[in-house]
């Protein structure tokens, strides 16, 4: 089926592809999301059989938008983070149209489609000028929104704060490993939002991943200027923001 005002995102992650019809009204899913384990090794036909194979639970026979945690340029995936190596190069939105019977998809990277449903139905959903959203989890996924206008593939997890990249310091996955407190940790998340917002000076950044289900154990400790709100969507913003994508046919 396919619904006048829904779309279907599918979010591809490292552990699971999960995927849900949208409603693009309220932002919500219309039913509960779907989830199969990411194949192992994930690679490009493997990850493509298990989209297919979500579409076709979800009886769902209208376009799909898709995110993956790489840079995705034309439609091509450009890196690969926790993921297939095997995925560079590949040219996802022809390889995922083709395992979904020609159909019209579009493909996003992550973070760009959190920032996308945290824009439009999240917190920042009526401010106005630069808002970031930052996503903390094995990485840090970035989105940069002017407007509701999404600045595709910016990549701030790479950014060098002092010598390191900004998501070797204080990505959630480095919090665990290095079995930091959360004021320990917070530090380091300070460092590198006085480092973006130097050079962007957003009005807000947005903290999600699933982190930021306790951001009331560390947003409060933050000590840089700008202010930080948690997100809202949780655990369905990639989805929803893959629906978007395709409901608006953004292409990047
Ligand atoms: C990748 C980004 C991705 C982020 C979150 C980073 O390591 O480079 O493309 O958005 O992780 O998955």
């Amino acid at each position: 089926m396919s619904a006048r005002g829904h779309a279907f995102g599918i979010d591809i992650g490292g552990s699971g592809v999960k995927g849900a019809e949208v409603d693009l009204s309220t932002g919500l899913l219309t039913h509960d999301r779907i989830k199969i384990a990411t194949p192992q090794p994930s690679t490009p036909d493997a990850v493509a059989a298990a989209v297919a194979e979500l579409v076709a639970k979800a009886q769902w026979d209208g376009p799909v938008g898709l995110t993956m945690p790489c840079v995705v340029l034309d439609g091509h995936a450009r890196t690969a983070a926790n993921i297939d190596q095997g995925w560079i190069g590949t040219d996802a939105r022809a390889l995922f149209s083709a395992a979904l019977g020609g159909r019209a998809v579009t493909v996003v990277n992550d973070a760009d489609a959190a920032g996308l449903a945290e824009d439009r139905y999240g917190s920042a959903r009526d401010l106005h000028g630069l808002t970031i959203v930052l996503t903390f989890g094995t990485g840090i996924g970035s989105a940069l929104l002017y407007n509701g206008t999404l600045v595709p593939n910016s990549e701030l997890g790479h950014l060098l704060v002092g010598a390191a990249e900004a998501e070797h310091l204080a990505a959630a996955s480095i919090k665990d490993r290095e079995e930091l407190d959360y004021p320990a940790w917070a530090r380091r998340v300070s460092t590198v939002l006085g480092t973006i917002e130097d050079l962007f000076w957003p009005k807000v950044f947005i903290a999600g991943g699933g982190i930021s289900r306790d951001h009331e154990q560390w947003i409060p400790l933050l000590t840089n200027r700008t202010p930080v709100i948690p997100a809202v969507l949780k655990n369905t913003a990639g989805i929803v923001g893959a629906a978007m994508a395709i409901d608006q046919g953004l292409a990047p």
